[in-house]
């Protein structure tokens, strides 16, 4: 299975531009899935709940129409993050396009700082299946959560696709390391780069989008300033492996019956 991901600097507010970015760069990219940033589509640091809203995905909008299209042309499945608008409110989401069409959103279930203002929180995890294998989705400060992983892994995840926006210097980067170990699954952080500065507020992306092996090895890290495209073949099998030592399987040595969660 060929797997990549996208690390670019969305420009705030401009859809249109970051949808034509997006789709331009990864046009000649071939492979079976690519993981793009969390809120791709709109930027991240709003300054008022008007913003989420007017910038959010109502579907079928632009971004299922130019990512069936540019899924169709390259037969590459994208996990992309964007703010999806619902009669309720804005969830933060991510949605997997394949070329059969969108086959399923996750609203992120953990939601960030001032997110809270803007967003309303999901309630499930999921598994779908991309190529004949178990993919799984978590967005940015889902990694703070090993439940969500956790969960993940035990309905099946082989791989776990991570859009994020991080901010907190080296904690995305890490905690996925270990997730992806502690799991034994593949993991695909696409980091966003850049800064915004908004309303008297800035944040500063840290990049280092990375694909982590089963036993937690960098397979590959992008800069943490410089627009990046990566694709490289993993054997999502490799997942199926959880056993740590002849006498340790990760999943058959948990002990539920004494946890407390
Ligand atoms: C984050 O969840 N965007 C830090």
């Amino acid at each position: 299975m060929k797997i990549g991901y996208y690390q670019f600097n969305p420009e705030f507010g401009n859809v249109e531009n970051n949808i034509e970015k997006m789709t331009k760069a990864l046009e000649s990219v071939h492979a079976d899935l690519i993981v793009l940033p969390e809120l791709a589509t709109s930027g991240y640091l709003f300054t008022n709940k008007e913003e989420p809203r007017s910038l959010a995905e109502k579907f079928p909008g632009i971004l299922s129409k130019e990512f069936l299209r540019l899924s169709e042309k390259t037969g590459t499945s994208y996990v992309v993050g964007f703010p999806e608008y619902a009669e309720e409110g804005v969830y933060n989401s991510a949605a997997l396009i394949t070329p059969e069409g969108i086959q399923y959103i996750y609203r992120k279930t953990h939601l960030f700082f001032e997110e809270k203002k803007y967003f309303l929180p999901g309630k499930e995890y999921k598994i779908v299946d991309v190529k004949g294998y178990k993919i799984g989705i978590l967005i940015c400060f889902d990694h703070m959560f090993p439940e969500a992983a956790r969960t993940l892994a035990l309905k099946g995840a082989q791989v776990i696709c991570h859009p994020s926006n991080l901010v907190l210097p080296e904690y995305g980067q890490l905690t996925t390391r270990v997730r992806a170990l502690e799991n034994r699954v593949f993991w695909i952080l696409a980091n966003r780069i850049g800064t915004e500065e908004r309303g008297g507020s800035k944040l500063v992306y840290t990049g280092e989008s990375q694909i982590l092996s089963p036993k937690g090895e960098i397979i590959n890290r992008a800069g943490a300033e410089e627009e990046s495209v990566f694709v490289t073949e993993i054997d999502p099998e490799e997942a199926a492996d959880k056993k740590v030592t002849e006498f340790n399987n990760i999943f058959e040595d948990r002990r539920p019956e004494i946890y407390t969660l």
